[in-house]
């Protein structure tokens, strides 16, 4: 069974590891390969996946772009408007999402409640995508925070959620309020000091997600602990998508721990 990942660059991606140890767990003969590809050669490469691919995984630049070359979208797929899994079924490619079920599963590993929450995600770029439109099916109050306001205005008007803002004093009030706070922005990713949300705007009780997964302690996570806050890492969610589509293109239950492990091997 060949698999892989389709995205530009790829050069920190976990799922390799993860995926291989999955397979390895299962005793499935397969393998699953980093299939870097710039923009210019996506219509190509899709070809290949359907001639020799039993499925991909699809990430930046290309969860968008990739949707043209589908046959099928899951009803998932086609409402978040990104796809990050296909699977082929004997030449006909099936988009689906699995990163906003994924989500869902790493809250509820944890005994998160969510679904009568009062959230406040951070960001409005993909990974806010699937995670607001996960949270808003699953009945939560969804608000968003961003830099850019017209990326934050675009989602509440596509799925329906409710105040958005580029405001820092009107984040502050969002936040102060919310007992789910959701960081999909990617400002601790790229400086380890940086945080998306000043500690005295932190809510009294209640959770913060960072999605964020290297490093596995955002200082958004460490300001959130030293408040009381419950907190939850990047982790979750990385397993849970590629645990997901490990089962759509396999049919067998995902060895999760199995993958855990292979991940935090490879960030240690
Ligand atoms: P992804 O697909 O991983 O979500 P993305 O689409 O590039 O990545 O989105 C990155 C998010 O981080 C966006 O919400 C972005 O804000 P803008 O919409 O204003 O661009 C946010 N972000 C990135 N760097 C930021 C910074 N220095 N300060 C605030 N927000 C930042």
């Amino acid at each position: 069974m060949r698999l892989g990942l389709i995205g530009y660059p790829l050069s920190h991606t976990l799922s390799p590891a993860m995926h291989a140890a999955a397979l390895e767990a299962l005793g499935l003969a397969g393998s699953y390969a980093a299939l870097e590809t710039p923009p210019e050669a996506l219509a190509e490469r899709m070809d290949e996946v359907r001639r020799a691919y039993r499925g991909v995984n699809v990430t930046v630049p290309h969860k968008e772009a990739v949707m043209p070359y589908l046959d099928r979208l899951s009803p998932e797929a086609e409402a978040i408007g990104a796809v990050n899994t296909v699977v082929n079924r004997e030449g006909r490619l099936e988009g689906h999402n699995t990163d906003a079920p994924g989500f869902l599963r790493g809250l509820e590993e944890a005994g998160i409640e969510y679904r009568g929450a009062k959230a406040l995600i951070l960001g409005a770029g993909g990974a806010a995508r699937a995670i607001a439109w996960a949270l808003k099916q699953a009945g939560a109050q969804v608000r968003i925070g961003n830099r850019t306001l017209e990326r934050a205005a675009q989602l509440q008007r596509e799925f329906g959620l409710g105040e958005v803002t580029d405001n820092e004093l009107v984040l502050a009030g969002m936040a102060r309020s919310s007992d789910l706070i959701v960081n999909t922005t990617t400002v601790g990713l790229k400086d380890p000091a940086a945080t998306p949300l000043r500690a005295e705007w932190l809510p009294a009780g209640g959770t913060v997600v960072d999605i964020v997964y290297n490093p596995l302690e955002t200082r958004l996570l460490r300001e959130a602990r030293a408040a009381g806050l419950r907190t939850l890492g990047g982790l979750p969610m990385l397993v849970w998508q590629g645990a997901l589509a490990f089962e759509l293109w396999t049919g067998q239950r995902p060895p999760v721990e199995v993958m855990y492990q292979a991940a935090r091997g490879k960030l240690e």
